[in-house]
């Protein structure tokens, strides 16, 4: 089982458990992450599930789409390094990888 870690904002340090197939969105949901909120279930239309994934493993991600983009421009605090949780597919090569939960999605 691979596992992932999400810091939240208040520099709580979440590891949990992300099976291969499932998004780092469903991952977090059923970690009981808080501050990933997932308003639209992984449609891609509400940007409430970014995450500011950590330089050693920003590079290793595919890239994002288009609409992707158009959407992480749209949250609160667009960073360079954000990306939808729900758009991210665990697989072995991502055990490990490290995120953080912004501190607000809307
Ligand atoms: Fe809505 Fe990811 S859950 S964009």
């Amino acid at each position: 089982m691979s596992h992932v870690v999400l810091r939240l904002a208040s520099g709580e340090r979440c590891e949990i458990a992300a099976p291969p197939g499932q998004t780092l969105m469903q991952a977090a949901k059923s970690g009981g992450v808080p501050g990933v909120e997932a308003d639209c279930g992984g449609s891609m239309v509400c940007g409430t599930c970014h995450v500011i994934v950590d330089e050693a493993w920003f590079a290793r991600l595919p890239p994002p789409c288009e609409m992707e983009q158009m959407i992480l421009e749209g949250v609160p605090e667009p960073h360079p390094r954000a990306r939808l949780s729900c758009q991210l597919r665990m697989e072995p090569s991502l055990a490990g990888l490290a995120a953080s939960v912004p501190a607000t999605q809307r």
